[in-house]
């Protein structure tokens, strides 16, 4: 890990700093093309995330349509006291896929942690998250680290010492691992928090398929717009020749899965062009782009318990929407 000189951090808060790991281009063509090679296509989820998919992404987030940024958000105000008061003082919180770090902003008053260290792939919003967040708590020691959270492991010399690590997954990212990699996952959050440390994890719950096909359907259009921009994204990074118009974003719940599944379609038989190679495309044939797990509460206890951890306590809404779990080692 190195730190990076970056434009835009020229006039960043003297307690925001930035660091990078692994690759700097963020997008790799061989697992491009190694995914569009499967029989099944797919791409990693992570290329969903640049600068215009975060945007894309926040703005999903504020639809009607989206229930569990608003479910999620309604829990931490409601229990940010007793969450603080669960983990104690002196703290260091540290978060995968950050995003906006908007969530982290409902613990701090209560929480009070001496330093916060969020990691994202979407280099451009981490920076401004970062020192806006730094700006806003000067007390507050901020790291930001752009990188693949498959890399976490890697950010665990680097994160300032404290009584107490917080790992905090919220967004139910968490669900878009699939269950054997979600307790790899945990497994690697298991570690980083070390004996006395805790995970605050945010998970989507199952529910009827009606209400979730229309959460990854929003009418404005924001989740269709979200996974069409990543063929956008690999033409420009990637040189490719997708051709936007001919393919469909389609975003249905897999009750017996138990997981949405994104896909984008291609409406016709089409060959395409990308990181020098070409790709053939029937009609009504797919790339897989995400999925995105739902868990019953026990389901979900079960497998950070399967990783070590121990169920604290869960949190959730009146409906059972959402849950937030607090995961201590036991
Ligand atoms: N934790 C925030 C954001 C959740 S959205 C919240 O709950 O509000 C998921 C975030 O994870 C996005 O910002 C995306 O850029 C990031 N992300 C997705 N895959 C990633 C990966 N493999 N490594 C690092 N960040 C990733
Ligand atoms: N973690 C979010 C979720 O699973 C990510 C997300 C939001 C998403 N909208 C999406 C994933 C649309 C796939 C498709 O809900």
């Amino acid at each position: 890990m190195r730190t990076v000189a970056q434009p835009g951090l020229a006039g960043a808060p003297p307690n925001f700093r930035f660091v990078r790991i692994g690759a700097t281009s963020g997008i790799d063509a061989d697992e491009v093309l190694e995914g569009l090679s499967r029989t099944q296509k797919s791409l990693p989820a992570k290329l969903l995330y640049d600068a215009r998919g975060s945007e894309l992404f926040n703005a999903i987030c504020e639809t009607e349509a989206y229930y569990p940024t608003r479910t999620e958000r309604a829990i931490f105000l409601e229990h940010a006291g007793a969450m603080a008061e669960a983990i104690g003082a002196d703290s260091v919180i540290v978060e995968p896929g950050s995003g906006e770090m908007s969530k982290v902003r409902m613990l701090l008053p209560a929480l009070r942690p001496s330093a916060y260290v969020g990691m994202d792939v979407s280099e451009k919003q981490l920076i401004s998250a970062g020192t806006r967040l730094a700006a806003d708590y000067a007390e507050l020691d901020v790291l930001a680290v752009c990188g693949d959270f498959g890399r976490l492991d890697a950010v665990s010399p680097h994160v300032p010492a404290a009584s107490k690590r917080v790992a905090f997954f919220p967004g139910s990212t968490i669900g878009n691992l699939d269950p054997a990699r979600a307790r790899e996952f945990l497994s690697v959050l298991f570690n980083l928090v070390g004996d006395d440390g805790v995970a605050i994890v945010g998970v989507d719950l199952r529910k009827a398929k009606a209400v979730l096909d229309l959460a990854y359907n929003d009418p404005e259009g924001y989740t269709r717009a979200f996974n069409l921009n990543l063929l956008t994204r690999l033409n420009r990074d990637l040189g490719g020749d997708f051709d936007e118009r001919r393919f469909q974003h389609h975003a249905f719940y897999d009750e017996a899965r138990g997981r949405i599944e994104m896909h984008l379609v291609s409406m016709v038989a089409q060959k395409v062009r990308i990181a020098n190679r070409e790709i053939t495309f029937a009609p009504g044939e797919s790339i897989h782009t995400e999925s995105s797990y739902k868990y019953e509460p026990q389901a979900f206890a079960a497998l950070a318990g399967e990783a070590g951890f121990e169920t604290q306590r869960l949190w959730t809404d009146a409906r059972e929407y959402f849950g937030v779990f607090l995961l201590a080692r036991n």
